[in-house]
């Protein structure tokens, strides 16, 4: 019998089970070759550190092997799996093992190892737990509902899980207004299911990244309950508090000129009971902590600890650039700006991406250096120039985040120039061993397919580019399958984003605007299939957010079936990525564009493996001269042609080429 079986993720790796069982799979390089044999015991293949130790090195691989394994195990329905050998040789590395089912079946498995950390090669797919797969027929998406569609994540060939908040809180901003950072809303789960979203993620080989909302609170939260309630309470100095000064006749007045987040509003909010401002940077009811009190820093790192200490393998950090303002409380500058595509009214030089919030970005990268084994990542939701970004990964002599998203690429035109510069900027200021990343959608932000107008050829290109260029790339759940915004009225809004900034905007100018000012719109539940409710609750239940127009046919079980749906190409450059040492852990340089500025082209490069990637954003057909020893690995759409080194490109295609003379061989063990 065999079964084929898509294992951590990679391209579809056959298991012979007729007692023997063989696995091989195609890999990257070993920088330092070993030829030793490191056994390891049973106990070790199930946890990650004693593998790292013995390999020195061999972090990635400590973690896969476990979760072959584990996922081996699983498939034979067998109970056990090890003990396992681990051997390497000139550039591979072999773990052989045995999976007792019946009578003990032995396993080979050749296995991407690299002496880079592990997220290097991850590829990041964004949860929003409350849209995602409800179990419990409420109509709301839950952690259990999370678990039980992993194997989604699994066969698309991300390597990472990062879910939006499930934290308790009142929901008024959909969980990143948190009550309590130690418990889960019940319309969510419980702490066990929360602790079984890591187990479980682990065991099929995903990494698990938590959302963590570390400006601000809820103002139900029972602290600033307490710190809003008199001057003298033990929680006075929570949140960031002030008097404010007098304006003309006396009037009351903020202390300075500071604007929230949103632009439209100030971020300073009254306080009858203290007769006082508080700071809220983002919507009213989410007061700013005060980091600069001791007893908030050790609550909030001791929380983190909790998490870290559960497993967890990193934090997307909420508006991360705004959580230590200037401590004078100077105005800003009355300068407009622009950063990462958001139009500012003033420059924001005492609340943004401050000296000390860069430096508390580092204090929080020592608790997560606290851990032992595998590095808990760090990126950070930050606006900004690059040059002012990549700060946070190093200053002064301190390592901080890990990585930061650039939401200018988000941001940007189609327009194969326009990309060509931000792509080059970001090679200049994030130079190896930083990584940038890459994003074309989030749950704040428009869909990427409907600011293409809905056009898949376009939406390719870009999966290609995101997929392919030197960075972690990070995809938000449905933008895989091509989901794109779903229309609801600003009246109808459960988001609070429109009752703050919107409240007199037209509704028919709201309808034309790119990017919606109704978050609900980008948030609907994701479409696992054609049912009336897609899949995502019971056909019988009110999902919270309708259901997309489109779900007949834009669905994970359709697209599965449909080698051209856009489903597939994502799995196709996934599996690429993560194959090819090229494509995950090479360097980039950008190639000269053909004449007519319509082509973004670079090549990716490690030793032994060169991989070209060529994508014509023109509404003109290219042809390109690329040389002999090409061959095409993907191509966008089927008219993309290679012939006699002249590469055709249709309008709005891409393609990815790798040289015919170093391919890297595909080792087959002993079949
Ligand atoms: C950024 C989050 O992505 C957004 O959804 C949220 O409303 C704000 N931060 C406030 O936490």
């Amino acid at each position: 019998m065999m079964l084929r079986s898509e294992i951590i993720g990679s391209p579809p790796v056959a298991i012979y089970q007729n007692g023997r069982s063989r696995v091989s799979q195609c890999l990257m390089s070993w920088k330092t070759p070993r030829t030793d044999a490191i056994p390891l015991t049973r106990s070790s293949t199930r946890c990650r550190s004693p593998i790292r130790n013995t390999t020195g090195g061999a972090f990635a691989a400590g973690f896969e092997v476990m979760s072959f394994f584990a996922h081996a195990a699983a498939l034979s329905g067998a109970s056990e799996y090890g003990p396992v050998l681990m051997t390497t040789a000139d550039r591979h590395i072999q773990i052989s093992g045995t999976v007792e089912s019946g009578g003990a079946a032995e396993s080979h498995i050749v296995l991407p190892v690299t002496d880079s950390p592990w997220w290097h090669a991850t590829t990041i797919y964004q949860v929003y737990p409350r849209s995602f797969a409800d179990s419990n027929g409420d109509g709301i998406g839950d952690l259990p509902g999370l678990i039980d569609h992993l194997g989604h994540l699994v066969d698309l060939g991300v390597g990472t899980v990062w879910t939006s908040p499930f934290f308790a809180s009142p929901q008024r901003d959909v969980g990143y207004d948190v009550s309590d950072y130690r418990s889960i809303a019940p319309e969510y789960g419980t702490l066990h299911d929360a602790e079984r979203l890591i187990t479980e993620a682990h065991r099929l080989g995903l990494r698990v990244m938590f959302d963590l909302v570390m400006n601000h609170t809820s103002d139900e939260h029972p602290w600033f309950v307490e710190s809003r309630s008199s001057r003298t309470n033990p929680k006075a100095d929570w949140y960031v508090w002030s008097d404010g000064r007098r304006g003309v006749r006396g009037r009351r007045r903020p202390p300075n000129n500071w604007r929230s987040e949103l632009q439209l509003t100030r971020a300073w909010q009254w306080c009858e009971e203290r007769d006082q401002w508080f700071l809220a940077t983002f919507l009213p009811f989410q007061p700013d902590l005060n980091w600069r009190n001791p007893a908030v820093r050790a609550e909030m790192f001791d929380m983190v600890r909790t998490w870290l200490a559960r497993g967890v393998d990193g934090f997307r950090l909420d508006i991360f650039g705004s959580i230590m303002q200037d401590e004078s409380l100077r105005d800003n500058s009355r300068r407009p700006t622009m950063a990462g595509g958001i139009p500012r009214i003033q420059t924001p030089n005492r609340t943004l991406n401050t000296d000390d919030n860069i430096a508390f970005a580092a204090d929080l990268r020592d608790v997560c250096d606290e851990f032992e084994g595998d590095e808990r990542i760090l990126l950070g939701e930050v606006f900004g120039h690059p040059a002012t970004l990549r700060r946070y990964l190093r200053d002064r002599g301190r390592n901080g985040l890990h990585a930061v998203f650039l939401f200018d690429f988000l941001a940007a035109p189609y327009d194969a120039s326009r990309l060509r510069v931000l792509i080059s900027r970001y090679e200049r200021e994030f130079p190896a061993p930083m990584l940038p990343t890459y994003v074309l959608e989030n749950h704040d932000r428009t869909r990427s397919l409907s600011r293409l107008g809905g056009d898949l050829d376009k939406a390719r290109v870009l999966a290609t580019l995101l997929c392919t260029l030197r960075g972690v790339p990070v995809i938000y759940q449905g933008q895989e399958i091509g989901m794109t915004n779903h229309y609801i009225p600003l009246r109808d809004a459960i988001d609070p984003l429109p009752a703050v900034t919107a409240r007199w905007v037209p509704e028919f100018v709201n309808r034309r605007l790119t990017e919606r000012l109704n978050r609900d719109e980008v948030r609907t539940p994701m479409q696992w299939n054609a049912s009336p409710c897609a899949g995502f609750c019971d056909d019988s239940v009110q999902p919270w957010l309708p259901i997309g127009n489109d779900h007949a046919t834009v669905n994970v079980a359709t697209e599965r079936a449909d080698p051209a749906s856009l489903l597939s190409w994502y799995r196709l450059l996934l599996g690429m990525r993560r194959d090819r040492a090229a494509l995950h852990e090479g360097s980039l340089t950008m190639l000269d564009p053909p004449p007519g500025d319509d082509v973004v082209a670079y090549v990716r490069e490690a030793p032994g493996e060169r991989v070209l990637v060529y994508a014509n954003l023109g509404a003109h057909a290219q042809s390109i001269t690329v040389g002999t020893a090409h061959s095409v690995l993907a191509a966008s759409c089927d008219r993309v042609s290679l012939s006699d080194a002249q590469l055709a490109l249709p309008p709005d295609s891409a393609v990815v080429l790798g040289t015919t003379a170093s391919e890297t061989p595909v080792t087959v063990l002993g079949v």
